[in-house]
């Protein structure tokens, strides 16, 4: 489904050179639920970035089913983030001027979709998140797990391969975050979504198909959950403490 391969990324600084991705090779398969990990500046956010090619990256390739996304055109670029991407961000990015429900539909009004079906979908996934009765309100009525199930509702509203979150509960309390990693479970049991997340939270990672560990520009432990997420989330904490070299576990 996602392929990335040998995948190199650096920033230019004047005359210094930051080495961010340094050879991040990795695959997501169909309706697998992937968490990215990773201190902070471990170049968590760069990947997504070339992922969707917000970014351009010097070498390696990344494949969406198949497509080198960087060797398509403006327009066909424009036309996979739109209806194969699903974005869903820190800051749920949605417009403060449309209703929930209107929110949800706008992937659908970019492609110029019928009415009817579009609502219905947008209907079902208002329904499956538990936001129906606040579809005709406007973000600042509604809480933050709400505004960002209503993102993750509006990522899927195209049915897209792929979704990619950064870091969707960083700004919840745990409550609400966990209402969001309940989104995304519900979301690729229910309707086969396929979901790479970035996040700095072992429990919301410890319901992930996979974890991938960053340090450094290199992956440091790719980890499968073989357990129930409680068990998952004690063998988290324990590579985590490794990765920071036996103390603490801050992530960001
Ligand atoms: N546009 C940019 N120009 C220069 N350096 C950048 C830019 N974006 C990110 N960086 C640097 O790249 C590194 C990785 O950043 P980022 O991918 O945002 O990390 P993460 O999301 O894991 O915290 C950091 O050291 C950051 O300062
Ligand atoms: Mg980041």
């Amino acid at each position: 489904m996602l392929q990335v391969n040998h995948l190199y990324k650096s920033y230019q600084s004047g005359n210094v050179t930051y080495n961010v991705l340094k050879d991040v090779s990795f695959t997501i398969r169909k309706g697998e639920f992937v968490g990215i990990m990773g201190s902070s500046g471990s170049g968590k956010t760069t990947l997504l970035n070339c992922i969707s090619c917000f970014i351009p990256y010097e070498k390696g390739e990344i494949l969406l089913n198949g497509t080198k996304i960087a060797a398509l055109d403006e327009e066909q670029m424009a036309e996979v983030r739109n209806e194969k991407l699903g974005f869903v961000f820190q800051d749920f990015m949605l417009l403060d001027g449309l209703t929930i429900f209107e929110n949800i539909c706008l992937p659908k009004i970019i492609k110029n979709a019928p009415y009817k079906k579009m609502e219905s979908r947008a209907k079902k996934l208002l329904t499956m998140f538990g936001i129906r009765e606040v579809g005709n309100k406007y973000p600042v009525e509604i809480s933050g797990g709400q505004k960002q199930r209503t993102a993750v509702a509006r990522a899927l509203m195209n049915n897209p391969l792929l979704i990619l979150a950064d870091e969707p509960t960083g700004n919840l309390d745990s409550k609400s975050g966990a209402a969001v990693i309940g989104a995304f479970t519900e979301a690729k049991e229910e309707l086969g979504a396929t979901i790479c997340m970035v996040t700095h939270d072992s429990f919301s990672a410890s319901y992930c198909d996979r974890v991938i560990v960053m340090k450094d520009g290199h992956i440091f432990k790719e980890m499968v959950r073989s357990s129930r997420p409680t068990a998952f989330h004690d063998e988290l904490l324990l590579v985590l403490k490794e990765l920071n070299g036996g103390v603490g576990n801050e992530l960001g």
